[in-house]
């Protein structure tokens, strides 16, 4: 349902083009968590822009459910952003002022959802990531794993059938990192409803929790097991 097929991506030009993404392959389907790795500079934000509309890739498609794209900038994928991909960020990116409700309803109303329906799909979201009790709590009143569940709530509430994890558990601490996962594993699992997770982390230990693991390494994914991916830490992903 998410494949990337034959994908480039290159920045600047001249002597000073960067091919970061050199033929990028891969296939995520519906109720697959899949640990996406690599060295830091590799291009593992960049390809998840790319997947997730916020950048224009050279070359290569992306097909999502019924929608290819790849090569559009921002602006032709306005869908995308809206209707297909939800968004997790290592430092959650959460308003300060609002409650956590209003933060997941926000979202919604910005995509077009009406007041009082973005408020029952932001209640039944964040009851889903277990914030049943914390609705009307600010972010500050909330523990770091609890405010990357409010993130959760506010890119699942759409139904979206893909998430995109940049390093979500990179500001926590390990058991709320591990909170996390279960969490993604609950949501991909969800036998009625199940979504795909692409997630990046540094983490060997989470990535192997995942249901796959794959290593962006000189610009394509392969795919990967724990060794490699405890590797990458030791001696630079050279070990096969
Ligand atoms: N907008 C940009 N302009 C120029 N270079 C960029 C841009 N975005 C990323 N890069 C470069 O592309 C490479 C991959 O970056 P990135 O995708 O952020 O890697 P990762 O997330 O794996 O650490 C890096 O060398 C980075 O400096
Ligand atoms: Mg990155």
């Amino acid at each position: 349902m998410l494949e990337v097929t034959n994908l480039t991506k290159a920045f600047g030009s001249g002597s000073n083009k960067l091919h970061v993404l050199k033929g990028v392959d891969m296939t995520i389907k519906p109720g697959e968590m899949v640990a996406l790795m690599g060295p830091s500079g590799s291009g593992k934000s960049t390809l998840l822009n790319i997947i997730g509309g916020l950048l224009a890739g050279d070359e290569g498609s992306i097909t999502l459910n019924e929608r290819t794209y790849g090569k559009k900038g921002p602006a032709g994928v306005v869908d995308v952003r809206r209707d297909l991909v939800g968004w997790i960020f290592q430092d959650f990116h959460l308003l300060d002022n609002l409650s956590a409700v209003d933060n997941v309803a926000m979202a919604l109303e910005l995509s077009g959802v009406a007041s009082k329906e973005a408020e029952l799909m932001a209640t039944t979201a964040l009851e889903k990531v277990g914030l049943g009790d914390r609705m009307q709590f600010i972010p500050d009143q909330l523990s770091g794993g609890q405010q990357q569940r409010v993130a959760i709530a506010r890119a699942i509430a759409g139904n979206r059938p893909v998430l995109l994890a940049d390093e979500p558990t990179g500001n926590l601490d390990i058991a709320s990192g591990k909170e996390v996962l279960q969490l993604f594993k609950d949501l991909c699992h969800d036998p009625v409803n199940p979504i795909a997770i692409l997630m990046v982390t540094h983490d060997p230990d989470l990535a192997s929790n995942a249901d796959r693991m794959l290593l962006l390494r000189d610009g394509r994914t392969e795919a990967s097991d724990i060794r490699s991916a405890w590797g990458l830490d030791v001696d630079g992903g050279e070990e096969e």
